[in-house]
């Protein structure tokens, strides 16, 4: 077989997202119920050893150039400064990043940047330690702020912010989130809000759209758009803020999505190749691997769960279906 993952469209999967876990220690209501979920049996979790020779084969076989650890909360996961420093030691060298919700990372921003940890994207929704109680079900706002700081001090940069907006609840605080951004130097992206709620609660009608959120914006900053060709396969426009160099970013995955240009395979944390967010289906590397399948086994189905991606989320066909796996076990 070829050393690359490639659809049926002509896309190429690089970017190699891997949920650690799916358990958190947040509760955000576009995420998860506050009674939280029933968590995956460790049994079912890939073992440290597992992840990491499914990483290996990614990296060395199948043409990976970007591993980024998620969730559920990754740093959760024991292993993970282990786990980072022998992903950053794979050849070639993929770039290593890692989604979070901020917590902890006071203490583990820097041991995991002398891992090989190269960025971090944290998810930070309001300001208000009120409405971020609301919003997440826990008091930790002062939390990810000092986890944030410490991203930053350590070198995790570009240190990227993402925030979901839902009305009635955070979406008058676009602009002070942009303008919190601006002084602490982290890279703002306000994010759509997808159907992957285990509670099922999204409604169109209630998600924050990119123009919305563009307009709030506009409201009060000179906003000019990036180079279209720039973006290559980010999920991010980019915006220049009142004449640059900063920037802000906008994820309309629902309203304008860029499913034609994505170059991403997932890993859940159970082992399963997912090959969209939105996909209904998984292909099972955790059996197969503890059922002794050899290295060129696991490729050829890795391969093969590629091949079967489909063309786009489909979130505006009628028949579309949420996924049964939520957001917090997918990795986002
Ligand atoms: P970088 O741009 O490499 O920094 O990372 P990222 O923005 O892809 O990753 P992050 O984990 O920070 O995700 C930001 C938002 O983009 C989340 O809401 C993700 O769910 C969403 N996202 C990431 N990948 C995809 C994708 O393949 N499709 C869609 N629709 N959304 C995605
Ligand atoms: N829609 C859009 N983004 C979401 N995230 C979590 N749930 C959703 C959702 N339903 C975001 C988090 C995190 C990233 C991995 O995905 O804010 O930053
Ligand atoms: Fe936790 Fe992330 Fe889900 Fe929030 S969005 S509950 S931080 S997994």
């Amino acid at each position: 077989g070829a050393p690359v993952l490639v659809d049926t469209f002509g896309r190429t999967a690089t970017d190699l997202r891997v949920s650690l876990t799916d358990r958190c220690n947040l509760r955000c209501s576009y995420c998860m119920p506050p009674e939280g979920l029933d968590w995956l049996p460790k049994p079912e979790l890939l073992t440290d050893e597992e992840v990491l020779r499914l990483v290996r084969l990614g990296v060395t076989e199948l043409g990976i150039t970007e591993v980024r650890y998620t969730g559920g909360e990754p740093l959760l996961r024991r292993g993970l400064t282990e786990i980072v420093r022998r992903t950053a030691a794979l050849a070639p060298r993929p770039q290593v990043s890692l989604t979070t919700n901020g917590i902890g990372l006071d203490r583990l921003a820097a041991p995991l940047a002398d891992a090989g940890l190269d960025r971090v994207n944290v998810s930070l929704d309001t300001l208000d330690p009120a409405t971020f109680k609301r919003l997440a079900h826990r008091d930790r706002l002062g939390d990810v702020l000092a986890g944030l700081a410490a991203a930053r001090a350590a070198g995790l940069t570009p240190v990227k912010i993402n925030a979901v907006l839902m009305r009635g609840v955070n979406d008058h605080e676009a602009v002070p989130l942009l303008r919190f951004c601006l002084e602490h130097g982290y890279r703002l992206r306000f994010i759509e809000q997808m159907p992957l709620d285990a509670q099922h609660g999204w409604t169109r009608e209630n998600m924050i759209t990119a123009e919305e959120i563009l307009d709030r914006l506009s409201a009060e900053f000179d906003l000019v758009p990036g180079d279209a060709h720039a973006r290559g396969s980010a999920p991010a426009e980019a915006f220049t803020v009142d004449g640059g160099p900063a920037q802000v970013g906008v994820i309309g995955s629902v309203t304008r999505p860029f499913c034609g240009a994505c170059d991403r395979v997932r890993l859940t944390a159970d082992g399963q190749v997912r090959n969209c967010l939105f996909a209904t289906e998984e292909s099972n590397l955790r059996d197969a691997m503890r059922g002794g399948a050899t290295d060129e086994e696991l490729l050829e189905r890795w391969r093969a769960a590629v091949r079967a991606k489909r063309a786009g989320h489909g979130i505006d066909d009628p028949s579309f279906l949420q996924p049964s796996r939520p957001m917090s076990a997918i990795g986002g």
